[in-house]
């Protein structure tokens, strides 16, 4: 899995064509921004960067939708200004509809909404893809699948909760694994799927194996004091099959 996209191609890469190289060359893990170290943004992105992951899972929770509160549109901005490394955008927050254009302005290039937390999924999923960004559905292990299915043509991406929304460092569900499954046969084909939440070096390759393409991961990165090391035993972990 040694391969680098180099993401700063300059030519301006458009925010969907970004997910479709991710797509190519699937699977990959993604670094969730949650129990990293705000302390120092910056240096944290170059150790991600130097542990070779190709994009960054940002949590953004508001204190309704879930009983937590981490950042929004300002941090969002500054890892902007940090990396050209794709920014997978998780919104945890009641009513997303109302924030779309200010979290496209600080620089999201996927941006994920919860399905329990959105009136009109349809309509806030293409206001997101006609801002240019990739549109991502999220779905908590206590939501049926059903729930999601009549919107997956409306959707770049498909964000499968393997934990309750709210919280890093929880046991993962194995419901997850059954969804996966179930959308890997029934989704649209360009449709991505993501998993997120007690993804670790137990869990991934049965997360790889039911068709995730894009693994979220917190503490068993940032628990770690080796990014590096972390990465690459996930990474080597991802064999499909
Ligand atoms: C939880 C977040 C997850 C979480 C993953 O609401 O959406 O991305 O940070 O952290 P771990 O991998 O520790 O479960
Ligand atoms: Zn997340």
């Amino acid at each position: 899995h040694g391969l680098r996209i180099r993401w700063n191609t300059g030519s301006g890469m458009s925010r969907r064509q970004k997910l479709l190289e991710l797509r190519q060359t699937a699977p990959h893990v993604l670094p969730s921004l949650l129990l990293c170290n705000f302390g120092n943004l910056n240096r944290e992105i170059e150790q991600l960067d130097t542990a070779g992951v190709q994009a960054l899972h940002l949590d953004v929770m508001d204190g309704n939708f879930v009983p937590n509160i981490t950042y929004g549109m300002p941090i969002v901005a500054g890892l902007r200004g940090l990396t050209e490394m794709p920014l997978d955008v998780h919104l945890m927050m009641e009513g997303p509809e109302r924030y779309v254009e200010q979290f496209h302005d600080a620089g999201a290039d996927v941006l994920t909404i919860h399905i329990e937390a959105v009136p009109d999924p349809t309509a806030t999923l293409r206001r997101i893809r006609d801002l240019g960004m990739a549109a991502g559905l999220a779905l908590n292990p206590d939501t049926p699948l059903d729930s999601i299915t009549p919107f997956l043509d409306e959707c770049d991406l498909a964000l499968v909760m393997s934990v309750q929304a709210g919280f890093g460092g929880q046991k993962f569900n194995p419901v997850a694994l059954q969804k996966l499954s179930e959308l890997k046969d029934a989704k649209p084909e360009h449709v991505l799927l993501e998993v997120d939440g007690g993804v670790n070096v137990e869990t991934i390759s049965q997360c790889a194996e039911a068709g995730a393409d894009l693994l979220v991961v917190g503490s068993a990165i940032f628990k770690q004091n080796d990014y590096t090391e972390a990465v690459s035993q996930l990474h080597s972990l991802l064999h499909r099959g």
